[in-house]
């Protein structure tokens, strides 16, 4: 087991890559907050993480509100003593071109993504300084490096901001003994990828498995990632084998991108 016993938080736990990866890190011996703001999936995402025989505990949390933030991160404290990993994977987006970004889309994006990534690290990073010990792991994404498929171009700006954040983590938490990286997924079959397909088949006029057999085949390797795939590297960056990685971003796209 990569990590026996942890304390982790994986927000956005309830579908798609958050929820494999907390049942990963629960059958890799973790105890698991799950810090999601739909009720009804982080409640079943917990569940499931529970029939592992390790303690999954749903805390209802919206990351784009500060105090929401805070007060899940108490409630860990309250519950475990300590957190050990932060994975930041929740994140939002829709399908927009260049002139159709409003403000509205660029806050809601950016107040999730970037806002909420940074103050759920800030807020976690203080308990781990105290014991000198952790590991921070955010979901950013190949958009953010600059991927031409991207769904918007706010989107790409958010992801990017947390590519810089992860170095910048990296750089300031060092020497609390914390590590900070990044995974950047490229097409992952959850959600949010069947709502992009859909927003691309309304306005493209084309069937939803011919959307999809057009991303397969841009992919190198001709495959789009499982949630699984993102769950491997992320027990890998959260466990002590990757004690002296820090302040990187691994991109898991088939070969979409070599930056
Ligand atoms: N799916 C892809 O192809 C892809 C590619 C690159 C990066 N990503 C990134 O991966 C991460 C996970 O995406 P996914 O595809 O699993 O998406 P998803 O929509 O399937 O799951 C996201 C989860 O986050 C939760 N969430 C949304 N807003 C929240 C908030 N304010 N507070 C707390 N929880 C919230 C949702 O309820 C949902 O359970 C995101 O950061 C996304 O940007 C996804």
């Amino acid at each position: 087991m990569l990590l026996k016993d942890k304390i982790a938080i994986v927000t956005g736990a309830g579908t798609g890559m958050g929820k494999a990866i907390a049942l990963r890190y629960a059958r890799e011996g973790a105890h698991v907050v799950l810090a999601e703001i739909n009720e009804a999936s982080g409640q079943q995402a917990a569940a499931e993480v529970s029939a592992h025989d390790r303690r999954g505990l749903f805390v209802k949390t919206d990351l784009g509100k500060t105090e929401s933030i805070n007060s899940m991160v108490a409630k860990t404290m309250e519950t475990f003593g300590r957190i050990d990993i932060l994975m930041n994977n929740a994140g939002v987006t829709k399908k927009l071109d260049f002139f159709e970004v409003t403000e509205a889309d660029w806050d809601w994006i950016h107040n999730i993504n970037a806002r909420g990534v940074f103050f759920c690290m800030q807020a976690v990073a203080r308990e781990m300084v105290k014991n000198k010990a952790g590991k921070i792991i955010n979901i950013a994404s190949i958009a953010g490096k600059g991927f031409r498929g991207t769904s918007n171009i706010s989107y790409a700006g958010s992801k990017g901001a947390v590519i810089a954040m992860t170095r910048i983590g990296a750089s300031q938490l060092a020497k609390h003994n914390i590590n900070v990286n990044s995974i950047c997924p490229g097409a992952t079959r959850t959600d949010l990828y069947d709502q992009i397909m859909k927003e691309i088949v309304q306005r493209e006029g084309i069937t939803e498995e011919q959307a999809i057999a057009r991303m397969d085949a841009s992919i190198p390797l001709r495959r789009s990632n499982s949630g699984d795939d993102i769950a491997n590297m992320a027990a890998f960056l959260a466990s002590d084998e990757a004690r002296n990685i820090t302040g990187q971003s691994f991109n898991v796209d088939g070969g979409l991108m070599w930056d």
